[in-house]
């Protein structure tokens, strides 16, 4: 137990004091979980904190509108998980009676929890033996034991979840899955980790073969695949113009209007297109200033997106509306929609 007497050891001195470890409850764990899954724990906490302010347990959220829940979610991105929370939340509420689950296979059947997320409820929430495998985790295991096996494979996967569990502590799972996590994120990070204050460097292979840079392995994914959005920008009495999405990753939020097209275009070209032309009326069509390119990266995609400004009195767009500035917080928009709002002056 070399291993984790050491990491044990530094926890109970260098552990973070973070607001989801001061508590059992797994409505406020699994949120916890799903914004972290999100992003970093400076950034998270502010979100963490209001989500717990507005819905303090899990009937709260339940209840909740789908719109507000978003708008509490923006700028964390990836929506599609904030709707599951809202859509897991009502199901424990009204269908099993606000009781959540506290088995794994009972846990992994909800929307919007995979094997990470049952995992940590059910090792932070009930103290049961399951080892919770993120990246700090697999990096850590990958240097010290020197695991040489690409992570992002289904091997990789099987063998590093396997050694995790190896490693849990009996009797203290809880702590064991925090301080390596904690351990990650602090002295093993994936830049430049700090290998002199590491209680584990006389053993560490990573460390003592002179390849910490190599770990994790890694397999080489697909080519990110670029799209390229054609916003528009369509003003009426300081109002603008915008529509809810029904459908991907953006479902249910709110966003200018838009068409694709298979390059960056120019005014002849957006003047021509048969998706713009879907949309708007080229008979009453005239393109006042076109954006320079904004690059908005997510998950496997690189967005180029262009926001035209137009005048066009007849148009054929679903779900569309007009807003003033001051309404616009009401809405949950995307980061990309939020940043070229707020250098648009309609006042
Ligand atoms: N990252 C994801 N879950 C975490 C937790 N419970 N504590 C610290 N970092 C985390």
């Amino acid at each position: 137990m070399k291993f984790q007497d050491r990491l044990i050891e530094w926890y109970q001195i260098y552990k973070r004091d973070l607001p989801w470890r001061n508590t059992k409850d797994p409505y406020l764990i699994w949120l916890s979980e799903i914004i972290l899954q999100q992003t970093r724990i400076n950034q998270g906490l502010p979100y963490y904190n209001n989500f717990i302010n507005k819905f303090p347990n899990i009937k709260y959220l339940a209840k909740a509108k789908e719109q507000d829940v978003l708008n509490l979610w923006q700028g964390l991105g990836y929506y599609s998980r904030a709707r599951n929370l809202h859509n897991t939340a009502k199901f424990i509420a009204f269908k099993l009676n606000s009781v959540f689950p506290s088995n794994f296979d009972d846990l992994i059947k909800l929307k919007g929890i995979g094997s990470y997320t049952a995992s940590a409820i059910m090792s932070f929430a009930y103290d049961m033996p399951y080892a919770v495998v993120d990246g700090n985790v697999v990096r850590v295991l990958s240097r010290i034991f020197g695991i040489d096996i690409p992570f992002n494979t289904y091997n990789g996967s099987k063998f590093f979840h396997q050694l995790a569990k190896e490693k849990l502590i009996p009797n203290d799972n809880y702590r064991y899955n925090q301080a390596i996590m904690d351990f990650g994120a602090l002295i093993c990070k994936p830049q430049k980790p700090i290998c002199i204050e590491c209680p584990m460097n006389d053993f560490c292979i990573a460390f003592n073969t002179n390849s910490i840079s190599k770990f994790p392995f890694k397999k080489s994914k697909n080519k990110i695949k670029s799209r390229y959005f054609n916003y528009l920008i369509i003003e009426k009495n300081h109002k603008i113009l915008i529509r809810k999405r029904k459908q991907g990753i953006w479902k249910g939020m709110f966003e200018f209007p838009y068409f694709e097209s298979i390059k960056t275009i120019n005014n002849s070209m957006f003047m021509q297109d048969k998706d713009c032309l879907k949309l708007l009326d080229p008979k009453n069509l005239n393109i006042k200033y076109s954006s320079e390119e904004y690059k908005h990266r997510i998950s496997h995609q690189l967005i180029y997106a262009k926001f035209w400004h137009i005048d066009c009195n007849k148009f054929n767009i679903e779900n569309s509306f007009y807003i003033s500035k001051k309404q616009f917080n009401k809405y949950p928009v995307y980061k990309l929609i939020e940043k070229y709002f707020n250098t648009i002056n309609i006042d």
